[in-house]
């Protein structure tokens, strides 16, 4: 079940940059980057009320993601919602012919088993779920 929006992530080509934005201009907390091997990307979180914001950057600077940057430049990369039952919402949202990226949790930042919608099954948008395994209910985490 969906139980809150965890992270809304922006895809961003100088991931330092980036930062300096969130932390110095927007005077958000930045709560440390995390490399997150399973979907190629280095990410950054900035805890506000409720939810984060993840900056994501190509890991070693290759992978899907460094190409999404080169097709579509920075920007809004996917918004992910915080489950407490990630396996059950994919059986779920898969009976409703959506398409996921792959057939079983992947691990996430911040301790999260997450699985991505394709956006093509979902109006354009890449939705993320993620549940946090170690039952972090505290708004300030994010997952990858
Ligand atoms: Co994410």
């Amino acid at each position: 079940m969906i139980i809150g929006l965890d992270h809304v992530a922006i895809a961003v080509p100088d991931l330092q940059e980036a930062i300096a934005r969130f932390l110095d201009d927007f005077g958000l907390t930045y709560e440390g980057s995390e490399d997150v091997e399973a979907a190629g990307t280095t990410t950054a979180f900035f805890p506000v009320p409720g939810t984060s914001i993840e900056l994501v950057h190509p890991l070693n600077g290759g992978g899907p993601l460094a190409k999404y940057l080169d097709k579509n430049g920075g920007g809004i990369h996917h918004i992910c919602f915080r489950s407490d039952d990630v396996e059950a919402d994919m059986v779920r949202l898969r009976e409703k012919g959506y398409r996921l990226l792959s057939d079983e949790p992947q691990p996430g930042a911040h301790d999260t088993k997450t699985v991505f919608i394709h956006p093509k099954s979902c109006g354009g948008v890449l939705i993320e779920i993620a549940e946090h395994t170690h039952g972090a209910e505290g708004t300030a985490h994010a997952a990858g």
